[in-house]
């Protein structure tokens, strides 16, 4: 059966919107607008100090300010929507349980930008064809900056790598890391989930972004020579 194509252009067309509409849409707002906040403070800025060398201190300086980036800009669009300024915070709304990892090491920021930006990728790809275009408009544009992170990832992984040591270190820390992963995607049959695929805000389900992510990593790994923890995953 074909998709029927329900699309709001602009944020004068989300006012006519039904109310269930509305909040759907200020709720994945607020929480990319939160969770970009959150993950540029616990991870990518104390990633700078944490850089082992000028070139990847410039690097991390580069994800950290894009991170930032990516919240001014969901924050913006959640003023615009109509979001109070003070619930775009991390103190105001919880963040997602993934940023609750205690980063020390420079190895560990690199598996994180390996493992969890590619999680973001997903779920901005999903995004990149949601029903309100200015949301669709912002998913697009913040990718590549997604897709950049998640590259840096893989080849600092792969330069840590070719020494014994290095291997060892990012083994570590991806079975430290990984089991945090899979809760990014929400729980199974979630409520939310449903009103988002219902107003076609996002496409697919939770499940279905997990098993997606899953093969994503497992590939990952194995394309450098390295293994993901088997993992409990709630049905
Ligand atoms: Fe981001
Ligand atoms: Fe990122």
């Amino acid at each position: 059966m074909a998709r029927a194509k329900f699309e709001v252009k602009s944020v004068d067309e989300l006012a006519a919107q039904p109310e269930e509409y509305r909040a759907a849409v200020r709720k994945i707002v607020l929480s990319h607008a939160v969770n970009e906040l959150h993950g540029a403070r616990v991870f990518d800025e104390p990633a700078i100090a944490l850089a082992p060398t000028p070139y990847y201190k410039w690097l991390a300086c580069r994800i950290a300010m894009e991170e930032y980036g990516h919240h001014v800009r969901f924050r913006q669009l959640g003023l615009d929507i109509g979001i109070a300024p003070e619930a775009m915070t991390p103190e105001a709304k919880r963040p997602l349980s993934i940023f609750e990892f205690p980063l020390k090491t420079w190895a560990e920021f690199c598996v994180i930008k390996l493992l969890a930006d590619l999680g973001e990728i997903l779920q901005v790809e999903d995004l990149s064809h949601c029903s309100f275009l200015p949301l669709r408009k912002l998913s697009r544009m913040t990718m590549p900056e997604e897709r950049f992170h998640a590259e840096f990832g893989r080849e600092a992984c792969a330069e840590l790598c070719e020494t014994p040591a290095g291997r060892q270190a990012v083994q570590a820390a991806i079975d430290a890391y990984f089991p945090y992963l899979p809760a990014f995607f929400g729980k199974p049959r979630s409520k939310n989930n449903e009103l988002f695929r219902k107003w076609a805000i996002k496409l697919r389900s939770n499940e279905e972004m997990r098993a997606d992510y899953l093969r994503r990593a497992q590939a990952l790994a194995t394309g450098l020579g390295l293994k993901l923890p088997a993992l409990a995953l709630e049905a």
